[in-house]
């Protein structure tokens, strides 16, 4: 758990939080790339003979390294304090665990992460009688519907991570915040250089980090956002009962990666950019979802909340399922795999059959992380995969 000091606050363009904030030369004997504190136990965390206490005592509860990356984050996001865990599946079942209670509802965005919808469908609600409303999201009216009296959280991801659906943060919290209603939102999507949700009334913002905030596909890892008294309930509960914190080894490639987050990202969206408009006008493909494209069916709520798009987008090819799938294939720079944020680019088919219709995607979906490869050997890439398939 680390929260902001004045000294950080000081930071306050995104380049210049990742390139200094918590590093502390003077700490840490001038070394420009902090220590790995791998250490369990720190001794000495009471005073013993008259001299202080370290503020460290054991690594599940907190760790020098691990602290840095929390702070950069922190001051990322604009909140008071992070807290950075081992996954970010880590973070958001410890923000929705925060909120929620035995017999609690919970109205949920139904384009959210899978797991994270079978973390309240699957294992909350069959577990801990925790009912739940699944909620398109795109219509402020239809989540106010959704509430009951025993409502205590609303799950927000925006723009969520297939289709690319947001959400009005603003009006949502509002309406949260009159009826005492918690929320979280999975900002990873949007890092926190292209949007703050804190600043418009969401209490928890929760990132995977294994994605843009690492950036190099070498992590699993994950951080959540929020105010002073939520970040000392979830540090003393979820966090420390849970065991579900961040290792100093992570946390030192999590900081290395974040230190070129405020280069990375805007090489990601143009180059996604482009990518988005090959797209668009080929007469191979069907539909685009980017938030970065001037089709974009929710380009208001884009400009109000995002700086800009990043690389990740979906599109739906022409052809049967086995051809999008043989498309996938034959593409040479564009590997098969399903994450993303990272360097490297990736195509991933999502489905054809009724799973794609329950997550609310169309089928023959394909996902495309664009990453920092040649634009133009991207789009090269995507032509000659696209040109076998039939026109739309
Ligand atoms: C949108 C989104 N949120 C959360 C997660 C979970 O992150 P992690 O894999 O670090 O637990 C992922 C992972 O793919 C994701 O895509």
């Amino acid at each position: 758990m680390a929260y902001l000091t004045e000294e950080d606050r000081k930071y306050t363009t995104p380049e210049d939080i990742c390139a200094h904030v918590g590093d502390e030369y003077g700490k840490f004997m001038g070394a420009v790339v902090p220590p790995i504190f791998q250490n369990s136990l720190f001794v000495r965390s009471t005073e013993f003979n008259g001299v202080p206490p370290t503020p460290y005592s054991y690594s599940r509860v907190s760790n020098p390294t691990v602290d840095i990356a929390e702070r950069k984050i922190a001051a990322l996001e604009g909140g008071d304090g992070a807290l950075c865990f081992s996954a970010g599946m880590g973070a958001i079942s410890s923000a929705i665990l925060h909120f929620a209670r035995a017999g609690c509802h919970v109205v949920i965005v139904d384009t959210s992460y899978g797991p994270t919808l079978g973390f309240v469908k699957g294992y909350l609600h069959e577990r801990f009688n925790i009912d739940y409303t699944l909620v398109n999201g795109s219509s402020v009216e239809e989540i106010r519907d959704a509430i009951r009296p025993e409502t205590r959280l609303i799950y927000l991801e925006s723009p969520s991570s297939m289709v690319f659906r947001m959400q009005d943060l603003g009006a949502v919290s509002a309406i949260a915040r009159e009826k005492g209603i918690g929320t979280v939102i999975d900002n990873s999507y949007a890092t926190p250089l292209n949007q703050n949700p804190l600043k418009h009334g969401v209490d928890i913002v929760c990132h995977t980090a294994s994605k843009y905030m690492g950036g190099h596909s070498d992590i699993v890892a994950g951080a959540l956002v929020s105010r002073r008294e939520i970040i000392e309930s979830i540090q003393n509960n979820e966090r420390a009962l849970l065991g579900n914190n961040m290792d100093p080894f992570a946390a030192s490639l999590l900081i290395r990666g974040l230190r070129t987050l405020p280069v990375r990202m805007p090489q990601h969206a143009a180059n996604a950019e482009k990518v988005a408009a090959f797209l668009e006008s080929s007469p191979k493909v069907k539909q685009v979802f980017y938030p970065g494209s001037k089709t974009y069916a929710q380009n208001d709520l884009f400009r109000k909340y995002m700086k800009r798009a990043s690389g990740l987008m979906s599109f739906v090819p022409a052809g049967t399922w086995q051809e999008v799938v043989r498309f996938t294939a034959r593409l040479r720079y564009f590997q098969n795999g399903c994450s993303w944020g990272g360097f490297e680019s990736l195509a991933i088919p999502m489905g054809s059959d009724a799973d794609s219709r329950a997550a609310g995607r169309p089928e023959n979906l394909v996902r495309l992380h664009v990453g920092l490869e040649n634009v133009d050997t991207l789009i090269a890439d995507l032509d000659q995969a696209l040109s076998e398939l039939p026109d739309a």
